[in-house]
């Protein structure tokens, strides 16, 4: 399916099938990553606004935001948000070349997370791509080694309640692991049964910091463990699940 076609369908649902990034960021980190950056003399992009969740953090900082998402319906729900200084521009974020105007702040939040490697790496050049010489793109990602540990942490709960790693069900840990080994190599694991690509620490290190690009902060965007299970115990806390959030500024 393409994505448009898919985003499309889950437009109508949107609220409660897609996980809200901004609701569950336990530290507030987002609004100091845009913040730092806000200016009411800027245009900003927010790439892959889906139904407009990110609007309230950016609208009311920057003169104006340009909405992009391939998904017709979830543009259509964007645009019922108040703000004025918003529009929209649909557009599939994967084609080669992207026609959108040169910015100073980029937003890219939980868009290139496909099954498809090559086409998630064009997503984030095109976003950086649109960036002014000294423009910071603000871009969020699932990480794989939040994978690795809330599949850590969920073995370590069976233990103290005296199941052995062996006696675990299987469909319990299906999230944690690769369909096959091309998809476990590229970091694409299950997200509610849907193949998603999970980035690793070092990758985003090399991608960021190529070409005229310069990656200036890698920091995790935290959430609660109720976000991966039901009724965690009180014993879980840190390290809690994360997506990584990435600043990136255009060098040359
Ligand atoms: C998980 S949602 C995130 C939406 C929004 N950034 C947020 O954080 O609330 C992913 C969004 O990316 C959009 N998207 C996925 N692939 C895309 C593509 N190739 N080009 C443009 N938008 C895309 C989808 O339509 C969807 O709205």
């Amino acid at each position: 399916m393409n994505d448009a076609l898919h985003w499309n369908n889950v437009a109508d649902t949107y609220d409660t099938q897609i996980f809200n990034v901004f609701k569950n960021d336990k530290k507030r980190k987002l609004q100091r990553f845009i913040s730092k950056y806000a200016n009411k003399k800027n245009t900003a992009i927010d790439f892959g606004c889906g139904v407009g969740k990110a609007l309230p953090l950016l609208a009311p900082f920057f003169k104006e935001i340009i909405g992009v998402d391939v998904s017709k319906k979830c543009i259509a729900i964007a645009r019922t948000s108040p703000y004025k200084n918003v529009s929209f521009k649909e557009a599939d974020l994967a084609a080669q070349k992207i026609n959108v105007p040169s910015v100073d702040f980029a937003f890219c939040c939980n868009v290139a997370m496909s099954d498809d490697v090559k086409r998630n790496y064009r997503i984030i050049r095109n976003v950086l791509n649109s960036l002014n010489k000294g423009g910071v793109a603000v871009i969020v990602v699932p990480s794989l080694e939040s994978v690795s540990i809330s599949a850590l942490t969920l073995m370590r709960w069976y233990e103290t309640e005296g199941v052995n790693l062996a006696d675990i069900p299987k469909d319990e840990m299906k999230n944690f692991r690769g369909d096959t080994s091309k998809h476990l190599a590229e970091g694409i694991v299950n997200i509610d049964g849907l193949p998603t690509k999970h980035y690793l620490f070092t990758e985003l290190y090399a991608l960021f910091n190529s070409g005229n690009f310069s990656l200036q902060k890698l920091d995790r965007l935290e959430y609660g463990w109720e976000t991966e299970f039901d009724s965690p115990p009180k014993w879980m806390q840190a390290p809690y699940p994360w997506d990584w959030v990435a600043e990136v500024k255009r060098v040359k």
